[in-house]
């Protein structure tokens, strides 16, 4: 299977729009030795032919644009994108769905019920654009590995993530399996396996597992310190309270990823702005250096 990452950044994207911080205003200004990223998304082909889109992010224009093989042209409108599926109903993750409203059938979209009801409901994306191309609900269930009919090559196996339902659901703070979830791409072919998850708040057993299982993990690299946009006046919430697990400090993602087989690759994705691992040159880029653990970048392929 081939992965590209589309978007490495988390909400907001890097540089964000209104933000001055360290990050922001250094690669704004050309003084910090970073890559600007778009808003998390990755899309996946088991034959290079088919693409799974991850997520709908609010630049995904641009990554399309940045991905010719996303736009085949066989026909005067065409995409490779053959289905979409959605791991929670977060704006970063659902918004570029508005943007693909051209298509030319209704879009085969795969989430599960609780991501449904929020983006029928809270945030009624799916009811605006039954107007447009419309969408062909189809329900991601948890558990037993799935194919999705018009890719070939590849099974998904979805499993629930402690993380945290977006403002505009009725169960915001109150998680619900299924709001957020995590997913092992399986390659048919070669049995290879990817667990992706890029808003994972908490390490429990099954996720334990799926990780320890997998040939490569591209998880939440969303902070580097639980309360890194508390001291920066950036937000009230840890990053534990928003559903992302902080890479540094007891029980982070750090510690995780150090127990992992030397053999599984590592990538933090889902990187928000203020993290100082998206300065090249800083210590905490240095230190996951030292433990093999690398940063997801736009552009970023991955064959497994
Ligand atoms: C998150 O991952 O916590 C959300 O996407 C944040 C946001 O976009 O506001
Ligand atoms: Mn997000
Ligand atoms: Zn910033």
């Amino acid at each position: 299977m081939k992965i590209r990452v589309l978007g490495a950044g988390a909400g907001g994207g890097f540089p964000q729009w209104n933000c001055n911080c360290r990050n922001c205003d250094g690669v704004r200004k050309g003084t910090l030795r970073a890559l600007a990223r778009t808003q998390s998304s990755i899309a996946v082909s088991g034959d290079e032919q088919n693409w799974i889109l991850f997520n709908a992010s609010p630049d995904i224009l641009q990554q399309i644009r940045s991905f010719p093989e996303l736009q085949p042209a066989r026909a005067l409108r065409d995409t490779a994108i053959a289905a979409i599926v959605l791991i929670d109903a977060q704006i970063d993750h659902t918004t570029g769905l508005y943007m693909l409203r051209e298509h030319r059938k209704p879009w085969p979209v795969w989430c599960t019920a609780g991501v449904r009801e929020d983006l029928s409901v809270g945030n009624p994306i799916f009811g605006v654009l039954g107007h447009y191309a419309g969408i062909d609900w189809r329900e991601l269930k948890l558990g037993e590995p799935f194919a999705i009919p018009s890719v070939a090559g590849l099974h998904l196996a979805a499993l629930p993530l402690t993380s945290n339902a977006p403002p505009y659901s009725p169960h915001r703070d109150r998680p619900q399996p299924g709001d957020n979830i995590g997913v092992t791409l399986i390659d048919d072919a070669s049995g290879k396996r990817l667990f992706y998850a890029p808003g994972l708040g908490e390490m429990e057993a099954p996720v334990w597992q799926a990780m320890r299982e997998a040939d490569c993990v591209l998880v939440d690299g969303t902070l580097w310190t639980d309360d890194e946009m508390i001291r920066l006046g950036a937000s009230a919430k840890t990053s534990r309270a928003m559903g992302h697990l902080p890479q540094s400090g007891p029980g982070g993602m750090l510690e995780w990823l150090g127990e992992l087989p030397a053999t599984t690759r590592k990538i933090l994705i889902h990187i928000n702005n203020t993290n100082p691992i998206l300065d090249e040159d800083s210590p905490e880029r240095a230190e996951l250096r030292a433990r093999d653990i690398e940063v997801a970048f736009d552009g970023m392929e991955i064959q497994l």
